[in-house]
């Protein structure tokens, strides 16, 4: 079985909706990480955060990191912070080629609008100047992708599709 397909990149990005489908187009499993964080915590990713902190999420994250980068032939969404921790790129890259999915502010601050209070990184009203702020800030970790897919203005089989003429699958 080959390596693991790892979605990377900033919030509202699509990670989660593109590694559904393209997981369905290649026939693999998918694991969204943040789902998988809930599942063997039995808490919300919000609920983290507000009880314990993020310090406790990112803690919960490289465990899964590691568990996951020990597995084969998965498609990942991982959270948009997940490559923020070096030895969390090393354990993604071990095993997986990575993927960082690309957007503009305004697409991304309109996608995270949708789904108000699941971000708790992000406040009640962010604005565009926050997003532009954080996207600079992560910039650099983001380039440890294998390849960049800017999903701009396309559809999820237009975004899928690209991936699988770049991995060559
Ligand atoms: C985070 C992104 C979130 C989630 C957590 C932290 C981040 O995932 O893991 O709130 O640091 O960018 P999404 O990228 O799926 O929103």
């Amino acid at each position: 079985m080959g390596k693991n397909i790892v979605l990377i990149g900033f919030m509202g990005t699509g990670k989660s909706a593109v590694g559904v489908k393209l997981a369905e187009r290649l026939n693999l499993e998918f694991i969204d990480m943040d789902r998988e964080i809930e599942k063997v915590t039995g808490l919300l990713i919000t609920q983290i955060f507000r009880r314990y902190g993020e310090v406790r999420f990112r803690s919960e994250e490289k465990l899964m990191v590691q568990k996951l980068g020990k597995r084969n032939g998965l498609v990942v969404a991982t959270g948009g912070g997940a490559i923020l921790d070096k030895d969390n790129i090393k354990a993604l890259q071990e095993n997986g080629v990575l993927i960082c999915l690309e957007s503009t502010p305004e697409e991304i601050l309109e996608r995270v609008n949708r789904k108000k209070g699941t971000r708790p990184l992000l406040k009640k009203n962010t604005t565009i100047e926050d997003i532009k702020e954080m996207l600079q800030q992560r910039e650099k970790y983001y380039s440890c992708a294998d390849f960049k897919v800017n999903t701009v203005g396309k559809q999820l089989e237009q975004i899928v599709g690209e991936i699988i003429d770049n991995i060559g699958y």
